[in-house]
């Protein structure tokens, strides 16, 4: 057995890295952080203050807004992972609308945004056991993380099971507006300036448009222990 590592995952929007880190950390004992409720988190703050629409970003206010802003997780025992607060009210669910995901690659390309959340995220990594998920967590956040995942999986099987969340939550969407998002996102995400999604050199690239749940997770726990030999 050795000693706690770092598993960074990233890639694209609904590529099932959530599922998967979940899953990870579950069996591995280790903390959980999904970052991309934090950049949602910090989108629902700048919509909820009128910093951010669709025609307009005023980056200025929103960075001077930064210190007001804190975000915490608080594990929630009924759903096993943890949820994310914006200044100390839950919004686990508020950051999850078509709204929310169609601001957050603005938000999200803000340097003054990356470096605030960057900082918060390897400090809540700095005694490993974390299975963290993003777009750039083997390339900036953890750099020596032990293991690196790249996910994959065509802009159609992410749309569809995007489209499938949303509307059993009850939204109100159509497949062709997520299929828009999904393929906006993807471009936006990796053409910014400032932290681009990219496979790391040394990540492992998993595509899972063909991959049931169980399967794609007995195959990356393998990979999991062979890489840090965990028993
Ligand atoms: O994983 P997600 O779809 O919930 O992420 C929402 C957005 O946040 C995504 O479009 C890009 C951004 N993001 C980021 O820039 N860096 C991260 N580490 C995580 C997410």
């Amino acid at each position: 057995m050795v000693g706690k590592i770092t598993i960074a995952i990233d890639g694209f929007s609904s590529t099932g890295k959530s599922t998967i880190a979940k899953a990870l950390a579950k069996k591995l004992g280790y903390i959980y952080v999904d970052t991309g409720a934090m950049y949602r988190a910090v989108t629902l703050y700048a919509m909820n203050h009128n910093f951010v629409s669709l025609d307009n970003f005023d980056r200025e206010a929103l960075v001077r807004s930064l210190p007001s802003i804190s975000l915490t997780f608080k594990f929630n025992v009924d759903k096993g992972f943890a949820e994310i607060y914006l200044n100390g009210v839950n919004v686990e669910n508020e950051i999850r609308t078509l709204e929310v995901s169609q601001l957050v690659s603005k938000v999200s390309a803000n340097s003054s945004v990356r470096k605030k959340l960057v900082f918060e995220q390897q400090v809540m990594g700095k005694d490993k056991g974390i299975v963290m998920d993003g777009r750039d967590i083997g390339t900036v956040v953890f750099p020596d993380a032990e293991i690196k995942l790249f996910m994959t999986a065509s802009p159609d099987t992410r749309a569809q099971r995007r489209y499938k969340e949303l509307i059993t939550k009850g939204d109100a969407v159509s497949y062709e507006e997520i299929l828009q998002n999904v393929v906006e996102r993807d471009h936006l995400d990796s053409t910014r300036k400032d932290s681009p999604l990219i496979k790391a050199e040394d990540a492992i690239e998993i595509d899972n448009s063909d991959l049931g749940l169980n399967e794609q997770f007995d195959k990356i726990y393998a990979l999991v222990k062979s890489l840090s030999s965990i028993n």
